[in-house]
């Protein structure tokens, strides 16, 4: 059932090389599917078209993922002493890096993206997740006490191949986490930027639950953290181990029925919640740039793609995004054409207003741009609704 539409969208990774690049567009649709309460987008590619050579999106990028993925080692090294472990979706090595690489293996399409973790002395199979993969990988390295994943999974269209990999090659008594941006807290956020080509799912404990049962897999242990504006690290078992449920599996489910997420009409008003925040933006956009102020974009994000191309913000309101990441430089963003340019810091003498692209790392940016605040420039967040933050 479709609740949310937003707009014909270009591929959000994919910066244009110039403005006359020609792009292929698809239209953006928010389903849910009333059986096993799973979000979806309706278009749902297949990873060899997105996921390729030259992909542009590095994890180590911020301070506060470097933080988030050492964190999460300690925890692993503490409570589980699992030794042997499996990364699907590796990037540039931001988790694995804190262990010793005589025992891990990282899986990572994206070649550009695998040579980074290499560089890191990372072993790292440059292949999509697959059960022909899982086959291979327990013939040459047998199976793994732990398998981790940080924002993948939800980006295979094949959930059901995903899972049954994953049983393949984990040991018994093995763990397997996974982590990916909340449903719970999306919503509430009202964060529908989350939604776009590469984000094919959207998890809740209750959906995901409901797919997991068909796999032999049970949720032991949810966290709620930070991460992405909010995100549920899942750890989950097979069914015969002996780890014991927590009472943060209870707590979350407890949380998201009475929020209502089996409900079609939660799904309903937050679609509403979308058109109001689309009208503010552009009033707001609007106003600022009627008084001939000058804003620009913070974090040339995938999900600034979904934004920008929903609520038809070009560069006639946005002069240009400043991004560190060197992939995205001297590129122009998807559809709406705005340049990025080189991170540089900010300055209240060359701009009024900067657009937070990258609002999941509000609080790190603002930590680095205080002058920029103190000179009386001014960020414009879209969540959870419009607003100028001083
Ligand atoms: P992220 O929010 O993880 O992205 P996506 O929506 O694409 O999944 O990406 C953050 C982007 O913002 C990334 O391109 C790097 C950029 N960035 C900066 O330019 N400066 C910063 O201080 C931070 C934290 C991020």
């Amino acid at each position: 059932m479709i609740f949310l539409d937003l707009g014909y969208q270009p591929f959000a990774n994919e910066y244009l090389k110039n403005k006359f690049q020609k792009e292929k567009k698809y239209r953006l649709l928010i389903d849910f599917n009333k059986k096993n309460k799973i979000i979806s987008i309706k278009k749902k590619f297949l990873s060899e078209k997105i996921f390729k050579n030259n992909y542009p999106y590095r994890s180590s990028i911020s301070k506060t993922m470097r933080k988030s993925f050492k964190n999460l080692s300690i925890i692993i090294k503490k409570k589980f002493k699992k030794k042997k472990i499996l990364e699907i979706g590796c990037n540039d090595g931001v988790f694995l890096e804190n262990f010793n690489r005589k025992n891990t293996l990282g899986i990572e399409p994206c070649k550009n993206i695998a040579k980074l973790s290499k560089a890191k002395n990372i072993s790292v199979i440059s292949d999509y997740w697959t059960k022909k993969l899982s086959r291979d990988i327990k013939k040459k390295f047998g199976k793994f006490d732990l398998i981790f994943s940080a924002n993948t999974i939800t980006h295979i269209k094949n959930l059901d191949e995903v899972f049954s990999a994953v049983n393949h090659v984990l040991d018994e008594d093995g763990v397997f986490i996974i982590q990916d941006p909340s449903l719970l807290e999306l919503i509430k956020n009202n964060a529908y930027d989350q939604f776009y080509n590469e984000h094919i799912y959207v998890f809740s404990y209750l959906s995901l639950s409901s797919i997991l049962k068909n796999h032999d897999f049970e949720i032991f242990h949810i966290e709620n953290i930070s991460d992405h504006g909010g995100s549920l690290r899942y750890y989950i078992k097979k069914k015969n181990s002996n780890f014991k449920i927590t009472k943060s599996v209870k707590d979350q489910k407890k949380l998201e029925i009475n929020f209502g997420l089996q409900n079609f009409s939660t799904y309903k008003k937050f679609s509403s919640n979308v058109k109001y925040s689309r009208e503010k933006l552009i009033k707001l956009f609007n106003k600022i740039k009627s008084k001939n102020q000058k804003i620009i974009g913070y974090g040339a994000t995938a999900k600034a793609v979904t934004v920008l191309n929903y609520c038809k913000i070009n560069n006639d309101l946005i002069n240009y995004f400043v991004d560190t990441t060197p992939e995205k430089q001297g590129k122009f963003m998807p559809g709406v054409k705005i340049p990025v340019i080189k991170y540089s810091k900010l300055s209240r003498k060359k701009v009024d207003y900067a657009f937070l692209g990258a609002w999941n790392f509000k609080s790190e940016i603002i930590k680095k741009e205080k002058s920029f605040l103190s000179n009386k420039g001014k960020f414009i967040t879209h969540i959870p609704f419009p607003k100028i933050v001083t």
